[in-house]
């Protein structure tokens, strides 16, 4: 018992020597190390970042790996990641065969392997991994087969967008191709996401050991679905498509869902997978009662994985992150002038600035694993992002309330701010523009300023400027607001009432230019009898409907 008060004593008495220290003219000096080839460092203050600045968007990237809510949100993907899934994995797969498979999809989740698993021959098999996957993730939908969610993976496979799809909206060229492709590297296989994670495993006699097969319960023998599909082609519109959905039972929604691809009626062609569970159920002999319809059950599975850490048994290598943001791309930047954050996609890239990320990610691929600095960049992220998360959603919250009391209200918006530039307030200058100066500079630098860059990767090269971008936007903001308000409480009621005004328009254009992950939720929380949905828009929704919702469990509709 002894122990923890010893400690604090210790403590307390460094803090003493610390301050002696400072007030004896001695401050300890933390030299910071600049880097020639980040310019944020060299910027001043109060300069704000480019119209075509993409740091936001690779930290969003960043922090939302592996997560299904950040990745429904946006769903064409722009990053290409080493990842590994460590030994004593359990991984699934479903198929309505009995043969074993060689070169197939792995699901997370049983629920989302059971929907193949159908017919009297259907079989659900349980693997282990034996040893650790490599495995390269695409970011994004990349799962949803549509054009756009599919850009990263066409550009890397074949140097171009695959737009005449043979087999199975090109899936299995993608996957053949792919594997080839994976083979020098030595690559196991692919991690993409649709309404789950899943995995395009080329090789199932290596890394896995098969622990159980099953024939499921609900293996209905495929029956062919009876109502007439609409004309292929046939378009929906927001006024007829809830229309249609009154209309139709949930079975058939989900298969109006495919519908809405690209290439209507595509999936009639398609033998196996989905379609069948819009099949008649049929228990199998010696079943007693009910058999419910359980195919939905794969879209709630994949929610399990909604917020960070995302889908854990996949661990990206944030060293190796290969982004399609990256600034020197110019293709890109060009091309996303005109564009709405959603429109943005990896397959407007030009032939030169696609040769040069295909040399990237044959680099990255190629190197030994564990290569790179060391730095949790996801650990990082996440620390920035929570530091913030609840902060910043207050501060709008203040500033969005009617002005009744304008200098207590700013007194209020003083009080926040203050809370976050604390520790980087110094005692010298205090209200000189070097004072303010200082202040965004070490709230810009405090997190990254000692990072081994020296050690650093290519890749790691572009999310360190990322994030100090990041940080020398909010320290802009933050410190901009305090220039004002740092004596706020002297100033008029006028006064009070247009700084509110001002800082309101500065917080709201921030928040809306990091657009973190953490801040995609589901408001109120749902309920206990709810799960929370972000809708990935083709081909399971709206091309345009991202926005978070509680969804009934009960619920059987894509
Ligand atoms: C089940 O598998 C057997 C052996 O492969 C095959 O002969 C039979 O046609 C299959 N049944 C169905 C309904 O697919
Ligand atoms: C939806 O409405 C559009 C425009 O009115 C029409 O062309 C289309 O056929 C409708 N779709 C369905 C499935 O009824
Ligand atoms: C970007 O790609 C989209 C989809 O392929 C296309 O419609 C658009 O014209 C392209 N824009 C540019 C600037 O290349
Ligand atoms: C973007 O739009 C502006 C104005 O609408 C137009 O002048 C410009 O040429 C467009 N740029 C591209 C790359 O399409
Ligand atoms: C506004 O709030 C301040 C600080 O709380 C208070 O001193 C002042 O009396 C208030 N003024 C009015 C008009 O309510």
């Amino acid at each position: 018992m002894g122990w923890p008060i010893k400690l604090s004593t210790l403590a307390l008495l460094a803090l003493d020597s610390l301050l002696a220290r400072t007030v004896n003219q001695q401050p300890l000096k933390a030299p910071i190390a600049v880097d020639d080839w980040n310019p944020w460092l060299s910027r001043p203050w109060d300069e704000q970042p480019d119209k075509d600045a993409t740091s936001n968007l690779i930290f969003q990237s960043l922090a939302g790996l592996m997560q299904m809510k950040a990745n429904s949100k946006h769903p064409n993907g722009h990053s290409i990641v080493r990842a590994s899934i460590p030994p004593g994995t359990a991984l699934y797969h479903g198929r309505h065969k009995v043969e074993y498979p060689t070169r197939d999809w792995i699901a997370f989740d049983p629920e989302h392997s059971a929907i193949f698993a159908l017919g009297s021959n259907g079989t659900l098999l349980t693997f282990i991994t034996t040893r650790e996957l490599t495995l390269l993730y695409f970011d994004g939908c990349s799962g949803n087969k549509v054009d756009g969610v599919v850009d990263t993976q066409d550009l890397l496979f074949w140097g171009r967008l695959q737009h005449k799809r043979q087999g199975w909206w090109g899936e299995l060229e993608r996957i053949e191709d792919g594997c080839t492709w994976a083979r020098q590297y030595g690559i196991d296989g692919f991690v993409r996401m649709e309404f789950d994670f899943e995995i395009m495993y080329c090789d199932f006699s290596d890394g896995l050991e098969l622990v159980s097969v099953i024939s499921p319960v609900n293996g209905q023998p495929p029956v062919t679905h009876p109502s007439r599909p609409p004309p292929r082609g046939t378009p929906y519109t927001r006024d007829n498509l809830s229309q249609v959905l009154s209309r139709i039972s949930p079975a058939e929604a989900t298969f109006h869902g495919f519908l809405r691809t690209e290439r209507p009626g595509e999936v009639l062609e398609q033998p196996d997978g989905l379609m069948m569970a819009l099949s008649p159920l049929t228990p199998p002999p010696g079943w007693k009662g009910t058999l419910p319809f359980l195919g939905f059950e794969a879209k709630r599975s994949g929610t399990w994985h909604n917020d960070f850490p995302g889908e854990l048994r996949v661990r990206p290598e944030p060293s190796t992150l290969v982004s399609f943001f990256d600034p020197s791309l110019t293709s890109l930047v060009t091309a996303r002038r005109n564009m709405t954050r959603n429109e943005y996609a990896a397959g407007n890239i030009s032939r030169e600035d696609l040769a040069r990320l295909r040399q990237d990610v044959a680099e990255m691929a190629a190197r030994p694993s564990g290569a790179g600095s060391g730095v949790d960049w996801v650990g990082l992220a996440r620390v920035i992002e929570e530091r913030f998360r609840d902060r910043l959603p207050y501060l709008q919250h203040l500033l969005r309330q009617p002005v009744v009391n304008s200098s207590a209200q700013a007194a209020a918006v003083r009080k926040q701010l203050m809370v976050s530039l604390i520790p980087y307030m110094h005692r010298e200058a205090i209200g000189e523009s070097e004072w303010f100066a200082n202040i965004a500079r070490d709230c810009a630098t405090r997190f990254t300023a000692g990072l081994p860059v020296s050690r650093f990767t290519k890749q790691e090269r572009l999310l360190h400027c990322a994030i100090d971008e990041v940080l020398h936007e909010i320290c802009r903001v933050y410190t901009g607001a305090w220039v004002d308000a740092f004596d706020v409480e002297a100033k008029s009621m006028e006064a009070a009432t247009s700084l509110l005004a001002k800082w309101a328009d500065e917080f709201n254009a921030l928040i809306e230019w990091l657009d973190w992950p953490v801040w995609i939720q589901c408001h109120p929380a749902c309920e206990v009898s709810e799960y929370c949905y972000v809708p990935q828009g083709r081909p399971w929704g709206l091309p345009d409907d991202h926005e978070p919702r509680c969804l009934s469990i009960e619920d059987e509709i894509f």
